[in-house]
């Protein structure tokens, strides 16, 4: 008997754990099990906010980036200047976002509030507009702006897009 209390003892933390990250978080967050402990984060709010004026899908500018020089982690939220920004969902003209191949989502946006997607990243070069290969990124909508857990592209000189949000999904409260 006091073996099995013991042995229950030992295993509770343990079944918790497989039970927590079986289970772990809601639909929408994210489980982050940083040291062994458990969290659920909502990259609506747990962002890294992505500002160069560079990427803009106006930019011309022969200042040429590839953000896969770039270590990415966690999920990410587009600004042009005081604006929110989104990675267009259309095929964008080599050279413009202070890169050669622009990077762009083939796929449409998410339409629920708190959904997350994954999506097919394009790359527009050499008249073609997914000419390397392309990668997966995850996209959540938010309350009137997207956040995305961007990756690495395959090679450079490739940059994530950036252009006016066009989400009719704000809710106003
Ligand atoms: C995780 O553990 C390491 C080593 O014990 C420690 O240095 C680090 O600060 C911890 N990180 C967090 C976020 O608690
Ligand atoms: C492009 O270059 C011009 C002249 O250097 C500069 O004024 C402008 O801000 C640049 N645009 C972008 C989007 O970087
Ligand atoms: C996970 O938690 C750790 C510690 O709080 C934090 O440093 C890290 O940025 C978190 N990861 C994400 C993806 O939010
Ligand atoms: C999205 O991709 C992640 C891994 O990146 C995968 O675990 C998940 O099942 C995918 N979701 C869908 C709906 O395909
Ligand atoms: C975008 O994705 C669709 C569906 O997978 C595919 O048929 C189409 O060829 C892709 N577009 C480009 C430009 O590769």
């Amino acid at each position: 008997m006091i073996q099995i209390r013991d042995a229950v003892f030992r295993l509770g933390p343990v079944l918790w754990w497989l039970l927590m990250f079986s289970f772990c978080c809601p639909s929408g967050t994210e489980c982050n099990t940083t040291n062994g402990s458990f969290e659920c984060i909502d990259p609506c709010v747990n962002y890294i906010t992505l500002n160069d004026p560079w990427r803009s899908r106006e930019n011309r500018n022969d200042t040429i980036h590839c953000d896969r020089n770039n270590h990415w982690s966690g999920w990410y939220r587009f600004y042009l200047g005081q604006i929110s920004a989104q990675i267009p969902n259309e095929c964008i003209e080599e050279n413009r976002c202070g890169t050669h191949a622009p990077l762009w989502i083939n796929g449409t946006q998410p339409t629920q509030l708190n959904e997350i997607v994954n999506r097919t990243v394009c790359n527009a070069w050499l008249g073609s507009c997914c000419h390397f290969a392309t990668h997966t990124i995850q996209v959540k909508l938010c309350n009137g702006y997207y956040v995305y857990k961007l990756q690495q592209p395959s090679t450079c000189r490739l940059a994530y897009c950036a252009g006016t949000v066009t989400t009719k999904n704000t809710i106003v409260d």
